[in-house]
């Protein structure tokens, strides 16, 4: 089965996100690349459980972003991870079932492109939009550098006369 791509409009900009993606299409094409003539399709299954797993680590880190920034699509977001948990392991499920690779390839196939259009396109970029503003900038109700400066949390501006460097 032909490999896939990232259409160029779902790069999200965060690098971290950006790279998972990446590596999560590359698990899915090589489960795609497994020739499905093989006895018990073996290698297929072992490409899927690698494809599974990291797409739990990568929903997980995504969850983890969202909750340290009090991101408030949270909720929606992570059901929608659900939704597409469930359906790779029914892929993987059925996967255990012999003869199954061909159905497996086309179910993984149309569950990808149906992820990059309904949930990377959609809602990837929507947390990517909000998560680079909230790291560009500075939360308003932390204390800023001077002010801990003024309280004794940090110390005191100090200036080298040689060298007129300001060491912080
Ligand atoms: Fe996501
Ligand atoms: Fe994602």
């Amino acid at each position: 089965m032909p490999s896939m791509t990232i259409p160029p409009d779902l790069v999200t900009s965060v690098p971290d996100i950006d790279q998972q993606h990446a590596v999560f299409l590359a698990l899915t094409n090589r489960v795609l690349s497994a020739d499905p003539r093989a006895p018990n399709h073996a290698q297929m299954l072992r490409e899927l459980s690698a494809l599974v797993r990291y797409v739990d680590y990568h929903f997980a880190a995504e969850e983890s972003e969202m909750r340290a920034h009090a991101y408030l699509g949270t909720r929606h977001h992570v059901a929608h991870h659900e939704r597409l948990r469930r359906s790779l392991y029914e892929i993987l499920e059925l996967s255990r079932l012999p003869g199954t690779a061909r159905p497996v390839a086309v179910r993984l196939r149309l569950l990808v492109e149906e992820w990059f259009v309904d949930h990377i396109r959609r809602m990837d970029i929507d947390f990517a939009q909000f998560l680079l503003q909230a790291t560009a900038s500075p939360n308003p109700r932390l204390p800023g550098r001077d002010d801990l400066r003024r309280t004794g949390v940090l110390p005191p501006l100090r200036t080298s006369p040689l060298a007129m460097t300001v060491v912080v």
